[in-house]
């Protein structure tokens, strides 16, 4: 399989969807509807959507509602970078190759836009009209996997540690953590979301929850990288902002070279979890080597 292609084509579907089910700008209360498509529709890589998709490929079943289930995902990312980008925050001004939604639309809508996407990406997921076909215990579980990859287990409970370690002389197990919650956590989510919609099994689900993890954490060890190695052009997003915070991240303790090492050895481990999977889940071996390899 060629992965740039199977990328590519999976984004399209997925911008087609987020833009279907984002209410357009014209919906009262429009401002707060044109902030949230601005961030949304900015042009990411959706990668949580489409490990949730490729997931579900690797389990082989039908999964219904899995469109719906995988922009959720993305509902629930993007609203993280806005409020990642707010000045209490990391203070950025650059996002998604545009000015970050507080620079154009002000601090109190951009906090207004995060919490609004929060919340519509559990609307999505309840909705019976979008989630048509699925069994009601299977969507139950997959609300909860979406809270639990999100709040104060997850994501959120990431960015508390990430805040509270600026400026801190923190070991490397403390960076693990910060790295393993506040990106690990939502990419965990999506791959069990995917798989669970699918009707996987436990013995799968564990598999496929040990192929996440490794690289949730090769994914943000890759972003602490491009930080460093990037361009603006290249990230759609100012680099060096993180030693500019006084944030330690891989290449602080381990240089570029050490960073990209460890980053290769989690995606090495990650492809091996999948040993029981045949060529469902090419996709997903694919993808864990993208993750490495990006330049942005
Ligand atoms: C950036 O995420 C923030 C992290 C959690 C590392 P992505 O690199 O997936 O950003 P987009 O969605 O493509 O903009
Ligand atoms: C972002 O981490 C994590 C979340 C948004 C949850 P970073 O702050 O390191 O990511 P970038 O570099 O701003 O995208
Ligand atoms: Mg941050
Ligand atoms: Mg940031």
């Amino acid at each position: 399989m060629n992965i740039a292609e199977y990328l590519e084509q999976q984004r399209l579907d997925v911008d087609q969807f987020l833009d279907l089910i984002a209410p357009t700008a014209v919906t009262p209360p429009t401002t707060l509807h044109e902030s949230l498509r601005y961030s949304l529709l900015a042009g990411g890589k959706r990668i949580r959507p489409i490990l949730a998709i490729a997931a579900a490929e690797a389990i082989g079943a039908a999964a219904p509602g899995l469109m719906p289930v995988a922009c959720s995902l993305e509902f629930i990312h993007t609203y993280s970078l806005i409020h990642d980008d707010l000045p209490s925050m990391d203070n950025d001004d650059f996002r998604r190759g545009k000015p970050t939604n507080h620079k154009v639309y002000g601090e109190a809508m951009a906090i207004l836009a995060g919490d609004a996407l929060l919340t519509m990406a559990f609307d999505i997921i309840s909705r019976p009209d979008l989630m048509k076909g699925c069994d009601p215990v299977r969507q139950v579980r997959l609300v909860q996997e979406l809270a639990y990859g999100s709040g104060n287990r997850g994501m959120v409970g990431g960015q508390v540690f990430d805040i509270q370690a600026e400026n801190k002389n923190i070991d490397l197990d403390t960076l693990q953590t910060i790295h393993k919650h506040k990106t690990g956590m939502l990419i965990r989510a999506a791959v069990r979301m995917g798989a669970v919609a699918a009707g996987a099994t436990e013995r799968q689900l564990d598999d496929l929850t040990g192929y996440a993890e490794d690289i949730g954490l090769a994914f943000q060890i890759a972003d602490d990288v491009l930080n460093v190695t990037g361009t603006r052009e290249e990230l759609g997003k100012n680099p060096n902002t993180d030693a500019e915070r006084g944030k330690k991240t891989y290449p602080t303790f381990h240089g570029v070279e050490g960073a990209k090492k460890l980053a290769d050895d989690c995606v090495s481990r990650a492809i091996n979890r999948l040993s029981s999977f045949g060529p469902s889940a090419d996709p997903l071996r694919e993808i864990a080597r993208y993750i490495t390899a990006r330049k942005n």
